[in-house]
Parts: C-alpha cells; structure tokens; sequence
C-alpha cells in the first residue's frame, strides 16, 4: 500500500485524526514516492550501487519543518516504509552525525580526503535517506555537513528530513555561522522546504486533564512524572544535550521533542543565571522540574534561582511539569523571599490551568 492509501485508511479507521496541514505534506510525500519508484524501478540493492544518477533526473527530496507534535516524524516514517527503493536508512539526524564522525575518525588514517571518501559510501549504502529532527548542535557537525550533503545529493542520494526549524533557523548562535550558511543555502535550493502547520501537538492531548505539578514526592510521583514524560515524548528516556551560552556549554540531562528533563538540584544548586534560565526556555516547549524540596532558609540561592526560573519559564510561556514536596503554597515558609514567593505559587497555579497547556488541545 502506499503512502497516501495508508494515511487515509488510518484516518478511516480512527486511529488519527484527519489533519489538513498533514494531508497537504503526506500529497507532496506520495508524489515523491512515486517519483522515486519510476526513478528507480529496481529493488535490488546490489545493482543500484552501480547506477550512476544522471544528472537532473534525481527527484527533490523534502525538508519537513513544523512545531513539535505535528506529525512529522509519523509522515517521515510512513514515507520511508512505503517507498520501494533500496537501500534505504532511517536515521534520527543526532545518530546520523554521530555515525559519520566515527567514520570520519577511521578514514582519516592515511586518506587524503576522508569527508569526500565517507560521504560517498553512505551515499553508495541509502538512495533514500530519511533523517529525524535535523538540528546543529555543535560547530563540529556545522562545519561537515555542508559538503557531507553536497556529496550525498549529487552522488544521487535523495533526503527527507524533518526539523523543527527552518534551514536558516539552524544553528542561529552558534561559532563560525558564516561557514555553516552554504549547508542552509544547500537545504533550501536542493529540497524543498515545507512547513507542517497544523494547529494541533498531537502530543499535548494525551496530558489533558493530568496533574502537571506532582506531589508529595516518593515512588508515585516518579511514576506519574515519567508518564508524563512518556506521553509527551514518545521515549523513556531522552538524550543529553548541551546548549551554548557565552560561550560556554550548558548541560541538559534529557531532551526530546521539544521537552527536557531536569533536577532540581541541576537548575537551582548548580550556579545557574539568568542567562542559562533565558536559554532553557527558549530551548524547549515544555520543561521538567523534579524533586522540588520545602525551600527553608538554607535553600537561600536555591530559593532565589528557582523564583527567577519560573518568573523565566512563566514569561516564555513553557509549559512546566513538576514534582515537588508540597502543592506550591507550602514550599516557602519564611525568609527574605517569601513576598517574591506569593507571584511564583501564583504563576505555578497558573502554568497547570488547561489554558495555559494550549487552547488547541484535542483528545487522540
Ligand atoms: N492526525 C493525527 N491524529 C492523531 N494522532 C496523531 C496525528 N498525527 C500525529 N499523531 C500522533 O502524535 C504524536 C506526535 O507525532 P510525531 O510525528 O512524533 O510529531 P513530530 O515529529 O512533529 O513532533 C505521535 O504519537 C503521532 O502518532
Ligand atoms: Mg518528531
């Protein structure tokens, strides 16, 4: 069955919603399907690797950018199983780049181009090549993939990939960027670039009604928690990542899909700023706070960094899920902040309200 079949027999038989935005992105997907299919007929691998592409004739791969919860990497998967061409390779974008720099390590022994050498043989191993969530973490992988895909794309390899940014949103702050602006030039000229602009996050839908300030603390509200975390995320456990601020690295324990994942002793006894909180919230969607302890006087810059984190997160308009020792009025009891205190037990009353986790939440 093909891609276009299949979505709709799944809205059919209930299992998604119908989505216009979706529908509109899974079109341009079938069409390249069956592009590629009349490209490339044969589903042998071993011939394919002799073919050369003949220039122009390879079809425009897609570059899916959309919020979180859209859709994309649902569509990406559909599109990669129903496409008949091999080879193919899924890949999330991080795992792919950490493949090509371990490559890159054994080529250099001794190759006098190991990026031009590497790329080609990925090229030889993926006519089609499905990437999730395409983001630049770091200047190591921004100053390779420009060339990477230039090589990819003419050795025939065709890309579809998903992001939550624009080309050109990518790696905004990062060192070096004018050296990374020919990749983005490459992504928009090459691809083609659409925008999943559903008004629904899937994924926000399945917490509707839950607890998102937990507490007392123990066994059940880390069970709680990490449904939640579940739920949003789609993975039990998300990957480390860093993020740069003035020029220094920010360590985030868990993130996935627009979410991460914290303790409170990482954001509020490690000598975080303003800077950092600022960041974070920029960052990601939704933010996990666990383990929030009674705030007693010792907890002084404890209690200081955690007012100014919510005052952050709550200014962004992050959706926040917590576990903490009390309901957010018994956190505080007395010392210099308990004033400050009354507008964070405020704001955290507020950021558990259904409106403030999205008016446009459906039930799936
Ligand atoms: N039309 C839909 N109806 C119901 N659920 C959907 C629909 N589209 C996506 N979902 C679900 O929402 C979740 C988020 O989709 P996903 O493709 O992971 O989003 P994205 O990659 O854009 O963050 C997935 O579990 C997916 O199965
Ligand atoms: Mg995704």
């Amino acid at each position: 069955m093909g891609l276009w079949a299949d979505y709709q027999s799944r809205i059919e038989n209930g299992a998604i919603k119908p989505d216009g935005a979706q529908a509109d992105v899974a079109r341009k997907l079938d069409a390249l399907a069956s592009e590629l299919e009349a490209y490339d007929p044969k589903p042998s691998g071993f011939f394919n690797r002799l073919i050369k592409p003949r220039n122009g004739s390879v079809p425009k791969g897609l570059y899916i950018q959309g919020e979180v919860g859209r859709g994309k990497t649902m569509l990406m998967d559909l599109f990669c199983a129903t496409t008949q061409i091999e080879p193919k390779r899924r890949a999330h974008f991080h795992a792919f780049m950490q493949d090509i720099h371990a490559r890159l390590h054994e080529a250099r022994r001794g190759a006098k181009d190991p990026l031009r050498d590497v790329a080609r043989a990925v090229a030889a191993e993926a006519r089609l090549l499905c990437l999730d969530e395409m983001q630049i973490a770091d200047i190591a992988d921004a100053m390779i993939v420009g060339r990477l895909f230039e090589i990819l794309l003419t050795r025939g390899s065709v890309v579809v990939t998903t992001s939550n940014l624009k080309p050109a949103g990518l790696y905004t702050d990062g060192l070096n960027r004018q050296l990374f602006l020919p990749f983005i030039h490459l992504m928009e000229e090459k691809l083609d670039v659409v925008t999943l602009d559903s008004p629904t996050d899937y994924r926000l839908g399945r917490v509707r009604g839950r607890d998102t300030f937990i507490h007392p603390l123990g066994s059940e509200a880390d069970r709680k928690l990490q449904d939640l975390w579940e739920k949003l995320t789609d993975t039990e456990k998300g990957e480390p990542r860093s993020l740069e601020i003035l020029g220094r690295q920010l360590h985030i324990p868990q993130a996935a899909h627009g979410a991460a994942r914290f303790t409170f002793a990482d954001l509020c006894e490690a000598p975080l700023g303003p800077p950092d909180y600022l960041a974070i919230a920029k960052a990601f969607g939704t933010v996990f706070i666990e383990c929030i302890p009674v705030l007693t006087p010792q907890h002084r810059n404890p209690s200081k960094r955690f007012i100014l984190l919510i005052d952050t997160l709550y200014d962004a308009r992050v959706r926040l899920v917590a576990s903490a020792a009390r309901p957010p009025e018994g956190l505080y009891s007395k010392g210099h902040h308990a004033k400050e205190f009354a507008r964070t037990i405020s704001r955290l009353h507020e950021m558990q309200s259904a409106s403030w986790w999205g008016a446009k939440i459906v039930e799936t």
